[in-house]
């Protein structure tokens, strides 16, 4: 038995079974003789079952009696190999865990699990193909076996402009599965899904959270058995045939990040932010608040006017000017262009530099928009290449967005795709690229003729990696028809996502407390839109989508040269709000509290940050419908110094009168017992907090 220890979780695992057994995740266990684990948990076999129960292993096997899912799916020519049984061969030690080596002989396969265990538990396992004939792979799924008392799940659903909803329900006794086919992490399912004891909230209850790290196609698979064990598999969906290992060929799994708290799902999410946060290409620079253009102008450039809306933005305190689609090629409309990277002589006559030049003239940085993935049939490079996109010959292939995959996965392909971005990034005066990807892939065959998805999310990834070698100092921003493609795997290689094209802040509010449990805030790209929703048509006061922006990476999509000065001067102080608290947003704890239920049911939600010391925080309150009372309940702050003296004050919004909120000074242990008083707020309003420490 191996054990590992983590700033907030342990895990023992079995090493003997041949894909590992995790035998413990959860709560510290202190100084014990690892084996006792085993020995508590020790099942008994039963009347009706087989006479040896096989373990919930990493990988678990058919072959070894497993009743669920099985880890490895494949299968020889003639159907044979398809219920592999591994034996360990050997352990490795590494820094913070272990790589378990084990093979099945008869099968003719090895597999190497590396388990790490850190801020959060991470497992990557590889199977290698050592017989002299073809495996074909059907799926690799890492397994993570729960205690039966984690009774409760939180998944996701979404779609379009909606990302990120969580969804409750009891677990039980049978399978719940997501399975995502888009060619891209997708809006539709999060792999991301926490389990935790029955009733679990943000601060109270175990919590077990599993991410899969993947751009690609997944599936994400919940199971509580008969015989009561429950389990959760996260991997890579592989479409028939699509993944093929030669005599020697290995494949390697995504990574499962996993987190755990014996204290509710708030500290479980830290796990995510830390983890991100320690990734080495983690911004270190304050995030810079940007302009972009797209709700501003969509297609209408024109270089003149976008020099007058940069002069605005840098006035009201805007550090980043992102220049959205429509400056390329013959991208006059969202039908035509898409892969000819040159400026479009038409609408910029004289390049970029003019726009560029103002902008920095201005002080601000300047970003682009490019969807690299991707073409239109009506564009100079598929007139030229035809043959470079992801589709099944002898179909008529079906659009998106009038638009095709580009198989990135042709060389030919990937390098006049690389060369063009390369030249954009060397010719102009760049900080920071917006990459979209807007369609899902359907029937995308790669160049002989199988599935294509996973060489072409790899091939993404190779063409993230290369620009960021070449161009070590520009951001890049992960797009996908707003919130797509959000996952850690992407997070290696970019700054900060595109949470949702929906820039409604009462939509927005779901939407972003859903993405804080797998991303801090400085990640999670979060705009003031303009006044009437231009997805939901809503309208909405400057103050709540400056308050519902800030707890994220801070933009504006208006077009504030529509504005009058003095809306302009109330949009300078929503930036200068931000930037007064983005130093604490985009570093301390990102903090949830339990939905403030008014009457019989939650009328609104908080949420806020917490100074790693516990020095400071800022707690946002937002009233998203009308409640029974028109006073909502006092808000309760746990997880603060409870014997330290905190002053309370509300902070003024911007373009909103002083709120009914005397300053009160309370001890952290008042403040989680007895909490603060809410003022009674309009719908679809809010109040933000400040807390500092004042004894
Ligand atoms: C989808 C993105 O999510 C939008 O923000 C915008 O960039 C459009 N694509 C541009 O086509």
């Amino acid at each position: 038995m191996i054990h590992l220890r983590g700033p907030r979780a342990d895990v023992v695992i079995d090493e003997t079974t041949g894909a590992p057994t995790i035998v413990h995740w959860g709560a510290p266990l202190g100084d014990i003789d690892p084996a006792s684990v085993a020995v508590a948990l020790r099942r008994v076999t039963r009347l009706g079952a087989l006479d040896v129960e096989a373990p919930v292993s990493i990988l678990p096997e058919h072959g070894s009696g497993f009743p669920g899912r099985q880890g490895l799916a494949g299968h020889r020519r003639g159907g044979t190999a398809w219920a592999a049984r591994f034996t360990t061969i050997e352990v490795q030690h590494i820094a913070s865990g272990v790589v378990v080596h084990a093979a099945d002989e008869r099968a003719g396969l090895r597999l190497l699990t590396r388990i790490t265990l850190t801020e959060v538990l991470c497992i990557v396992c590889t199977v290698v193909n050592e017989a002299d004939t073809r495996y074909l792979l059907d799926g690799l799924d890492v397994t993570l076996p729960l205690p039966a008392h984690a009774s409760d799940l939180l998944t996701f659903e979404g779609r379009w402009s909606r990302e990120f909803h969580p969804v409750r329900r009891v677990w039980p006794v049978g399978a719940q599965v997501a399975h995502n086919a888009t060619g891209r992490t997708s809006h539709e399912h999060t792999p991301l899904l926490f389990a935790g004891s029955p009733g679990f909230g943000e601060w109270h209850g175990e919590v077990w959270g599993a991410h899969l790290a993947w751009s690609g196609n997944h599936t994400v698979f919940a199971e509580c058995l008969p015989d009561g064990r429950r389990y959760v598999q996260l991997g890579e969906l592989l479409h028939p045939g699509e993944l093929v290992l030669q005599p020697g060929q290995s494949y390697t799994a995504p990574e499962v990040v996993a987190t755990y708290a014996a204290d509710g799902l708030t500290p479980a999410t830290w796990g995510f932010h830390r983890s991100l946060r320690a990734r080495p290409t983690h911004p270190t620079s304050p995030r810079p608040v940007l302009l972009n253009t797209w709700e501003a102008v969509y297609f209408d450039h024109d270089t003149e006017q976008l020099q007058q809306l940069a002069t605005v933005a840098a006035a009201a305190g805007i550090e980043r000017f992102v220049l959205d689609d429509g400056w390329f090629g013959g991208r006059r409309d969202d039908r035509k262009g898409l892969g000819d990277w040159w400026v479009s002589p038409e609408v910029y006559p004289d390049g970029l530099a003019p726009l560029i030049q103002h902008v920095r003239g201005l002080g601000m940085d300047f970003g682009i928009w490019v969807e690299p993935e991707m073409v239109n049939p009506d564009s100079d490079l598929f007139r030229g290449h035809p043959e470079w996109v992801l589709a099944t010959d002898g179909y008529e292939p079906v659009l998106g967005r009038q638009q095709l995959v580009l198989d990135l996965a042709q060389a030919a392909a990937y390098e006049h795709i690389l060369g063009q971005l390369d030249r954009l990034l060397t010719d102009h005066d760049i900080a920071f690229v917006k990459w979209d990807m807007n369609r899902n892939h359907v029937q995308g065959s790669g160049a002989d003729g199988a599935a294509g998805t996973h060489a072409q999310t790899l091939a993404v990834y190779r063409l993230l990696d290369e620009l960021g070698r070449r161009h070590p100092d520009v951001e890049i921003e992960s797009c996908a028809s707003g919130g797509g493609r959000i996952d850690h795997e992407v997070l290696r290689r970019t700054v900060r996502v595109w949470t949702s094209d929906c820039n409604d802040p009462l939509e927005r509010q779901i939407i972003q407390r859903g993405a804080s449990m797998l991303i801090p805030a400085e990640l999670m790209g979060a705009h003031i839109g303009p006044t009437r929703s231009h997805t939901t048509g809503r309208m909405h006061s400057l103050a709540f989508r400056s308050l519902t922006a800030m707890f994220g990476n801070f933009g504006v999509e208006w077009n504030v040269l529509a504005l009058g000065d003095r809306e302009r001067a109330t949009l300078g102080d929503a930036v200068a709000l931000h930037k007064r608290f983005r130093a604490l947003l985009h570093s301390g704890d990102a903090v949830r509290f339990d939905p403030v239920i008014n009457g019989t049911e939650p009328a609104g939600h908080a949420y806020g940050v917490y100074a790693g010391d516990r020095g400071e925080a800022l707690v946002a309150y937002v009233q998203l419908r009308t409640g029974s009372s028109l006073l909502p309940p006092p808000l309760r702050l746990p997880g603060l110094l409870s014997d330290s003296l905190y002053e309370v004050q509300a902070v003024q919004l911007p373009g909103q009168g002083g709120p009914a909120f005397a300053a009160v000074r309370l001890t952290g242990r008042q403040l989680a017992v007895h909490g603060v008083q809410l003022p009674a707020l309009n719908p679809e309003s809010g109040v933000l907090l400040h807390l500092t420490l004042v004894g």
